[in-house]
């Protein structure tokens, strides 16, 4: 099909006839930026656009950022090539408007498609970027931004069946986003985070460079490392270590209720997971139960786990380590690396690799999600009262990730991500509702009040938590000059000591803090 050629000069002015106001506002970022007349059709969505909407939508993760009253971009900009995201950085920066990035779109508080404190904004969706180059002579790869680790998983595993990496579980997060606040998985205890391994990366700086490792320095490459999406730079590239996977792994999931002494067996497991063999990954999914008829009630605890060897070595580890658990070999399953992946994931059994190319996540919802790192096992009393909490809420969910292994060899400086020797293990907290709940209000105060009870049980100044579990309740940025004082609420949560030195790279690489959002790394006052 010959697409028919419209000039320039009458998309503008269909564009400023139909954008009333912002018109002048998107005709000169669109004139800035100097786009083919195809590229400008292909890449520029104004809400009057009939795909505008769904363009936003497609990878936004989090429903409760979507909802009509939410704010809107003026704009939404698809960059197919890394000098358009260079142009889209210049042109921004020469006329004042305010832009915020989208990789993988899986933001908790949805700060890449939603600017709750600036107005007007646009996106910069990086959907299109997401070009990827396995070299396993090298044991090395190079992602575009926009990929999913799923697709970098499945380019690997094409190439390789004794290749991994050790990123997300989920298998939908964007690469941009997602290794730029650590990036942990199912590996983690043997390898690490994603953060730490990653050899070189390219950005696009404040003033519309593109900068490799070598160009930006030490600091910077620090930075981007853990210090959290969209402060330093848009990521447009990583290049990573790949990490050795055995042939065969073993996955297994093994549920628990509270009348099958769950809350005994969960004390165990804080005492051992983060100490057991680093090849075993157990994490443990906690959600109330109710029969149907609503008068049962009961908590699951389920143990789902990775070990990379085969089912006899794990049963060894287990019987001598965990034997509380009670594992047997029917519990566990054989499979590839890559297999392991979609089963971790959440995909029904059988479901091919091939799935992970389609980039989509498994499900999506509204929520509102916290963070905690515990470092001293949590006593039967303070279980107790959790359950007690748990069983009053719609739909909860606690996940329990283990640390350990590789993470206490790291320091807590090496990157901006500071939770690592003397952590247990993480808790996730998680409060989800459907389309036309009415009780947004309540479910937004029972995770708060939960948080406040577990308090005494967690990490204490700081109360830590996960930059990519993002939590504007911890406190946010606003456009005036206070901002690095009031992020002093968060900063230290999220990176520890690390805020002090993130906010000295940022004050010299983004001294007018191009790069900003409700929770960005402020620059000093100049
Ligand atoms: C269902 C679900 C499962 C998850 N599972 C895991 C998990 O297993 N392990 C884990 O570690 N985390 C997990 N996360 C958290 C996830 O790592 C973060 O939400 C991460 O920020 C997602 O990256 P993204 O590109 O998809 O998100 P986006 O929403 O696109 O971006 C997140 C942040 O990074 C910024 N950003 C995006 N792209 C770029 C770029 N190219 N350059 C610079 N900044 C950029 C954005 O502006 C925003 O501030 C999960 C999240 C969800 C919703
Ligand atoms: C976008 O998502 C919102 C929130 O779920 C929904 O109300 C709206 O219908 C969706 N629009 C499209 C075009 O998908
Ligand atoms: C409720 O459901 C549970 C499990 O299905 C059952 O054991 C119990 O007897 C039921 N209670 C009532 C009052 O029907
Ligand atoms: C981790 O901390 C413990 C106790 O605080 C210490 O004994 C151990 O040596 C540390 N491990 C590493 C690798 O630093
Ligand atoms: C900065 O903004 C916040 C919130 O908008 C406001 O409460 C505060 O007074 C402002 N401070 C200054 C110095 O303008």
């Amino acid at each position: 099909m010959v697409s028919p050629i419209i000039p320039l000069s009458l998309l503008v002015l269909l564009l400023s006839v139909s954008m009333a106001n912002s018109a002048s506002f998107q005709e000169s970022f669109v004139q800035c930026l100097h786009l083919t007349q195809s590229e400008f059709a292909s890449s520029i969505y104004t809400p009057s656009n009939p795909s505008f909407t769904s363009l936003l939508n497609s990878s936004a993760q989090n429903l409760r950022l979507l909802v009509p009253s939410a704010p809107k971009p003026e704009l939404i900009f698809t960059p197919s090539d890394d000098s358009h995201v260079q142009a889209a950085v210049i042109c921004s920066k020469k006329l004042g408007i305010h832009f915020i990035v989208r990789s993988g779109g899986h933001d908790y508080e949805g700060v890449s498609y939603v600017s709750e404190i600036e107005s007007p904004f646009i996106i910069v969706d990086l959907v299109k970027l997401r070009g990827i180059n396995v070299d396993i002579k090298s044991n090395t790869a190079w992602v575009q931004a926009g990929a999913t680790n799923g697709e970098l998983y499945y380019r690997i595993y094409e190439k390789s069946s004794v290749h991994g990496f050790p990123a997300g579980l989920c298998t939908s997060l964007g690469i941009g986003g997602h290794i730029t606040g650590g990036a942990y998985g199912a590996m983690m205890r043997k390898f690490g985070l994603g953060v730490d391994n990653v050899l070189d990366a390219k950005i696009v700086d404040a003033n519309g460079r593109i900068l490799d490792r070598e160009a930006m320095g030490e600091d910077l490459f620090w930075a981007i490392r853990g210090g959290g999406g969209g402060s330093f730079g848009i990521l447009l590239w990583w290049k990573v270590k790949l990490v050795p996977v055995p042939p065969t792994v073993t996955v297994f999931t093994v549920t628990k209720s509270l009348e099958q002494g769950a809350t005994k067996i969960l004390q165990r497991w804080q005492e051992v997971a983060p100490y057991i063999d680093e090849n075993l990954f157990i994490r443990v999914i906690i959600q109330p139960f109710r029969a149907g008829n609503n008068t049962q009630r009961t908590i699951i605890t389920s143990y789902n786990a990775l070990f990379l060897g085969g089912a006899s070595t794990l049963l060894q580890v287990m019987k001598t380590s965990f034997p509380e658990l009670g594992l047997t070999r029917k519990d566990c399953l054989e499979t590839s690396w890559i297999k392991s992946v979609l089963y971790i994931a959440g995909f029904p059994s059988n479901t091919p690799p091939q799935v992970l190319l389609k980039g989509k996540p498994t499900f999506k919802n509204f929520f509102k999600a916290k963070s905690d790192f515990v470092r001293e096992p949590i006593p039967e009393i303070g279980l107790q009262g959790l359950w007690q909490r748990l069983l009053i809420e719609d739909a909860p969910l606690m996940i329990w990730n283990p640390y350990g292994g590789r993470m206490s060899q790291v320091s807590e400086s090496d990157t901006p991500f500071p939770h690592r020797n003397g952590t247990l293990y993480k808790i996730q907290y998680l409060s989800a509702w459907q389309e036309g709940d009415k009780n947004v209000a309540k479910h937004i105060d029972w995770i708060r009040k939960l948080y406040s009870y577990m308090g005494p049980y967690v990490s204490t100044s700081p109360r830590e938590a996960y930059v990519n579990y993002r939590d504007l309740d911890l406190g946010v940025n606003t456009k005036n000059s206070t901002n690095y004082i009031q992020a002093s609420s968060w900063g230290y949560r999220y990176f520890k000591n690390n805020f002090e030195r993130l906010v000295k790279v940022k004050t010299k690489v983004d001294p007018e803090n191009v790069f900003r959002h409700e929770q960005s790394i402020p620059p000093l006052p100049i």
